[in-house]
């Protein structure tokens, strides 16, 4: 038996999940092991690259149009946000709304939850700031505001939803219906299809960070489930699968070589890759498309002069 040496196991859910990804075939790890300290900070850094549209885009069509979108969302809104709010989107939504009841967050992680919604409501002190810890695939029982409000309004920015395959987006979908109720509605980013080239700088930039960014999912199994990666064998590609109306990610294996988690020997072939995300991008029609399976119809369209990306409000048939 060969020695080798790593560092003991400290996170049992993902050295479970790595190993289930990466003795499958095709190779996979999930991409919900991105976001850790450095991954949420390489992605911030992601956010500020000249190739990578979606956040600066997303932000100026909020900027052209967020009278607009205060109009259609109405007075007194209950606003329900997947994620904790630590940005600069909600942020500009709450200031432009008319008396907002209440926001609500939804995050999965309690601790960075408390801590973005203590400073939310330090800044907005009129506002109700209930922050629901759950995982949103469970059943949820949104908090009731001691103030009126007139509606729900299920706010998911970001193009987030793009990183589900359709059936989940789909499901998704419905569930955000159902929160919004009957005369809910709900206000979410989408990425849109576009030149190919445009795509793939914006997952392969030059700086290199978001190689950096996909690469730190095999520092994270080094650190935190016993694995023995060598970060130099592998490298980044993000390929536009137009059959899919998806940019994929993955990282590829240089040589052929054996790595281990936990001690288990995991075999690489020279060239074989391991995905590790999707991002769907949708034309405005396919979008349609698929929220109409979903219960709801899509009532106005922001984008850009580009049409690079939109945000899109959808109400219940
Ligand atoms: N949600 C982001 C997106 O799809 C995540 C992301 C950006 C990403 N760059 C990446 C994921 C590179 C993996 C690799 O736009």
């Amino acid at each position: 038996m060969l020695d080798f040496q790593h560092a003991p196991v400290s996170n049992l859910e993902l050295l479970d999940d790595a190993l289930a990804g990466l003795t499958g075939q095709p190779k996979s790890l999930p991409c919900k092991y991105f976001y850790d300290a450095t991954g949420a900070k390489l992605f911030e850094q992601i956010c500020e690259l000249p190739e990578y549209y979606p956040t600066r885009t997303e932000l100026a069509i909020m900027a052209a149009s967020l009278g607009e979108i205060a109009r259609r969302i109405g007075p007194q809104a209950r606003i329900v946000e997947f994620g904790s709010g630590e940005g600069i989107k909600i942020r500009r939504l709450l200031e432009a709304l008319d008396r907002p009841a209440a926001y609500i967050p939804i995050d999965i992680s309690a601790e960075q939850l408390a801590l973005n919604a203590t400073q939310l409501a330090a800044e907005y002190p009129y506002i109700e700031i209930l922050p629901l810890a759950a995982d949103y695939h469970a059943d949820l029982q949104l908090p009731k505001p001691q103030a009126d409000y007139h509606s729900t309004v299920v706010y998911f920015p970001g193009s987030t939803l793009g990183n589900f395959p359709p059936a989940e987006a789909r499901a998704f979908l419905a569930r955000m219906k159902r929160i919004a109720g009957e005369n809910g509605a709900v206000l979410i980013g989408i990425d849109l299809q576009k030149d190919p080239a445009i795509l793939k700088a914006a997952y392969n930039d030059s700086a290199g960070i978001t190689a950096q960014f996909n690469l730190n999912l095999l520092a994270r199994l080094n650190a935190e489930a016993g694995g023995d990666f060598n970060l130099d064998a592998f490298s980044h590609l993000a390929e536009w699968n137009s059959a899919e109306g998806a940019i994929e990610m993955f990282l590829i294996s240089q040589r052929e070589q054996q790595a281990h988690l936990n001690g288990q020997p995991l075999q690489f072939a020279a060239g074989e890759r391991i995905h590790t995300e999707h991002s769907y991008k949708y034309t405005l029609s396919g979008f349609a498309k698929l929220t109409a399976e979903a219960g709801l119809t899509v009532s106005q369209v922001w984008t850009d002069p580009e049409e690079l990306f939109s945000i899109q409000y959808l109400e219940p048939e």
